[in-house]
């Protein structure tokens, strides 16, 4: 994919939908009783690796991926089959880890892999606090990476108080879900409050589940009811046209139905930070999740600090905000952000890479980045290294570089957003 500089980007845009919610609808759906309709799914490989998962598990799930329409026959939290082979989750870590905490509640045994990348990513984060519940999962390779073995458990695992060292909803998400399974409470503390999609989603499927603070618990549950379901659009899909509308001088861009759940929108705080003119309009709230339009229109940006409790709401953001201070003016500063290292790829190491040879001033640190903007980039050929937001990233960059941007690998955006270049294309004035 080659991206070349362009004069403006006007026009509106709906991103397709949240990926952690579209994967989170169709596990928990299964594990509802009765149909769950999900409307605005994304159909990203990610999520359909989802899907193909619980259907091995016996789960019949319909996709209509003209309409995006999904329908899943949930057969309720002990109703899941053992599968006849290897569950393959593919390039996908919420998939993997949320299972995890799914399956160590199950009475089978099973196995669970997925590619090259989801088998160097690390799965003792979950494996710790699930076998402290009484799981039985190990790391076949034995460095608490995939393939994962997970043993079946004739009785009800024990539920646990976790101080987890790291901000992750994948790693609370594991453990809440585990706690469906338990045979008391479950709580997860975490340093800083990550993405909350599991407590809302379960509670409007008549879990019990509380949050306080960074806390949340949750009571064993006897079943969870289907419900419908719409999934928002992805903010961090939105956050490239965002991005794009900042930086590309002239533009306008609306992006409409947008989720903009605190936990999520760091995005949007940074963007005001950097001095941005972006407009949060129409905001209306669905049973779980709070929706808005975007307005975008062409900004001078100023470099920022980004550290702290701001982090996890932006964590998958910060490739494309690193863009965004390539062109602002001063010094952006991204720090407390070491999870990058474990990401798709390690997007501190990739992103200072690939900048570098573009020639920006940027410096890796151990826990993020420091970039000096206002240097006009040049072209170069971007390894994207399979991941999909170091793609997209570098294509917003192509738009306003001096010499075109060769991406390598850019399909891997089909991962979160299938017809990412063709919307792209469509702004293009
Ligand atoms: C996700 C949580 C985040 C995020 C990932 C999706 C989720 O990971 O980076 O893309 O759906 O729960 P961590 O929770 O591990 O930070």
């Amino acid at each position: 994919m080659i991206i070349e500089k362009v004069n403006s980007l006007k026009g509106e845009i709906e991103v397709p939908g949240d990926k952690s919610i579209s994967h989170r609808a169709v596990m928990f759906g299964s594990l509802a009783e009765g149909t769950t309709e999900i409307t605005h799914f994304l159909q990203g490989a990610d999520c359909l690796s989802t899907i193909r998962c619980f259907r091995d598990m016996g789960i019949v799930i319909q996709n209509d991926i003209e309409t995006n329409k999904i329908l899943v026959r949930g057969k309720g939290l002990h109703g899941l089959k053992q599968p006849t082979d290897i569950l393959d989750v593919g390039n996908s870590g919420t998939t993997m880890r949320l299972m995890s905490g799914i399956l160590c509640g199950q009475r089978f045994d099973v196995t669970m892999t997925g590619d090259e990348s989801i088998q160097k990513r690390p799965m003792g984060r979950v494996i710790t606090p699930l076998n402290e519940m009484g799981a039985f999962i190990t790391s076949i390779p034995g460095n608490g990476c995939a393939p994962l073995r997970i043993k079946g458990h004739k009785s009800s695992l024990t539920g646990i108080h976790y101080e987890s060292p790291v901000a992750s909803a994948q790693i609370k998400s594991a453990i809440l879900l585990a706690g469906l399974y338990a045979d008391g409470p479950t709580s997860v503390s975490e340093p800083y409050l990550s993405r909350n999609h599991t407590e809302l989603m379960l509670r409007m499927l008549g879990a019990n589940v509380e949050s306080k603070g960074n806390t949340a618990t949750i009571l064993p549950a006897p079943r969870l009811h289907a419900e419908k379901i719409y999934v928002p659009g992805d903010i961090s899909s939105a956050a490239y046209f965002i991005a794009a509308g900042l930086l590309v001088p002239g533009s306008e861009i609306l992006i409409k139905n947008v989720g903009i759940n605190p936990t999520r929108d760091g995005i949007i705080r940074v963007c005001n930070m950097m001095g941005a003119d972006i407009v949060i309009e129409n905001i209306r709230n669905t049973d779980t999740e709070a929706i808005a339009d975007i307005l975008v229109r062409h900004s001078d940006l100023h470099g920022t600090e980004i550290g702290g409790s701001i982090i996890p709401t932006l964590i998958d953001e910060i490739p494309i905000i690193a863009i965004m201070a390539c062109f602002a003016k001063g010094t952006t500063t991204i720090k407390d952000a070491a999870e990058l290292k474990v990401k798709e790829s390690n997007r501190i190491d990739v992103m200072v890479k690939n900048l570098t040879q573009m020639g920006a001033n940027v410096t890796a640190t151990d826990d993020g980045m420091i970039i000096e903007g206002g240097k006009a980039l040049h072209g170069a050929t971007i390894d994207s290294k399979l991941d999909h937001r170091i793609a997209m990233s570098f294509a917003i960059a192509g738009l306003v570089s001096e010499r075109p941007v060769e991406i390598l690998g850019a399909e891997c955006v089909n991962i979160s957003y299938p017809n990412f270049y063709q919307e792209l294309k469509h702004l293009i004035r």
